[in-house]
């Protein structure tokens, strides 16, 4: 398989050098059963990596099984990999199989590993030494053939240092790192990503797909993206749902990612050295028509805020009620602008718990 047909078959989108380079390498290292960590900001396509090498290898057959290790409450994230005995604990009123064993033969995705409670590390690292474990209050030993495939956003050299994570298992993952490149530093992959999304969003909504203004494109390629490809994803997607008469103009993803630079960057008249009465009166007239379209702009910038909106409340402006659940995606969507896309920062701005965040982000498909 080239590099080119593994990208059609397992949907990674882009051409640059970086992602060619990365599929080159995962093409090789998927084969073998080596232990594998995806690293990269969030949205970047970890998971979109994790799914390529599960299918390339001879375990595509197989489950892949996926597990956020930040979304699982602590408590039972151990029962969830291991599996318990009926009675081990409060609430074990059967005996059930954890994830290694149902990933028996196949894959299993540590999605978040940094989340992983230390305790837990420990039992993971044996695993992956013995091939071997035991149910939460079983005594009998269960062997399992499973490939491990981690990843995370964080720097886990600093967890490590930090003691938040375990050294041994650290280095025990680290062994193959593939390192996903931040979408700014791969800009050549936006336009081909965003007529994409544009075109499976058209494709299921069953609508014309809308046409993107050269100017459009040109924010979209010089964008940074904090959250990446998934935030790309949204705003095409976004600017897709409000555009009017089919056409995807700057202005829309201006207010959608909230760029407000053009607020002030007109210039007054400048008297320089001239008497008031020299001045061009319609100058000064022009310049107050100006100001005073500023003003309307920022009223409207203003209302925005205030009814927590990050563009996608532009529909609050025709005083159209929202479901809570609309409200409710909109705080989320907006904290995570806020927060560049930062899940801790955005948790906290929207005071619910990181794992109840990635419910709700996986309860309104942002993702
Ligand atoms: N190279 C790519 N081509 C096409 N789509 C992509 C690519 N990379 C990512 N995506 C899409 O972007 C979105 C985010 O990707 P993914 O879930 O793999 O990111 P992630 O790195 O796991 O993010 P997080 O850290 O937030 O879990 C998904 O909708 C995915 O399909
Ligand atoms: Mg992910």
């Amino acid at each position: 398989m080239t590099v080119e047909e593994f990208k059609k078959k397992f949907g990674i989108i882009g051409r640059s050098k970086q992602i060619n380079d990365l599929v080159d390498i995962v093409m090789q290292v998927a084969k073998s059963d080596i232990s594998i960590l995806v690293y990269g900001e969030s949205g970047v396509g970890k998971e979109v990596f994790a799914r390529a090498i599960h299918g390339y290898s001879h375990r595509s057959n197989k489950p892949l099984v996926s597990v956020n290790c930040g979304a699982i409450p602590e408590g039972i994230l151990e029962s969830e990999l291991f599996g318990h005995k009926k009675g081990a604990f409060t609430g074990a009123i059967d005996n059930r199989k954890g994830y290694f064993e149902i990933a028996d033969g196949g894959t299993l995705f540590l999605d978040e590993i940094a989340e992983m409670p230390l305790t837990t590390q420990v039992k993971l690292l044996r695993v992956l030494e013995t091939k071997e474990f035991m149910r939460i209050g079983g005594e009998t030993v269960t062997r399992v053939d499973v490939r491990i495939i981690a990843a995370t956003n964080k720097d886990l050299q600093k967890e490590v240092d930090a003691k938040h994570f375990r050294q041994d298992l650290y280095f025990r993952l680290k062994a193959v790192t593939l390192t996903i490149p931040p979408l700014r530093q791969r800009r050549e992959d936006i336009p081909e990503l965003a007529y994409n999304f544009l075109e499976q969003y058209s494709h299921t909504n069953r609508i014309e797909m809308p046409r993107i203004t050269r100017e459009a494109l040109e924010l979209l390629v010089n964008y940074n993206w904090p959250g990446n490809i998934r935030e790309l994803k949204n705003t095409v997607e976004s600017a897709a749902a409000l555009s009017k008469s089919g056409v995807i103009d700057e202005s829309i993803l201006k207010t959608l990612l909230n760029i407000n630079e053009e607020k002030f960057p007109r210039n007054l008249p400048v008297a320089l050295g001239k008497k008031p009465e020299s001045l061009d009166l319609e100058m000064i007239l022009g310049a107050l028509i100006e100001i005073k379209k500023d003003l309307v702009e920022l009223k409207n910038l203003a209302y925005q805020a205030s009814s927590g909106g990050n563009g996608v409340s532009l529909q609050s402006q025709t005083n159209e009620i929202k479901t809570m659940k609309e409200l409710e995606r909109d705080a989320i969507l907006n904290a995570l602008n806020k927060s560049k896309w930062n899940k801790k920062k955005a948790s906290r701005m929207l005071a619910i718990s990181e794992r109840t965040l990635y419910r709700k982000l996986k309860e309104y498909g942002i993702q």
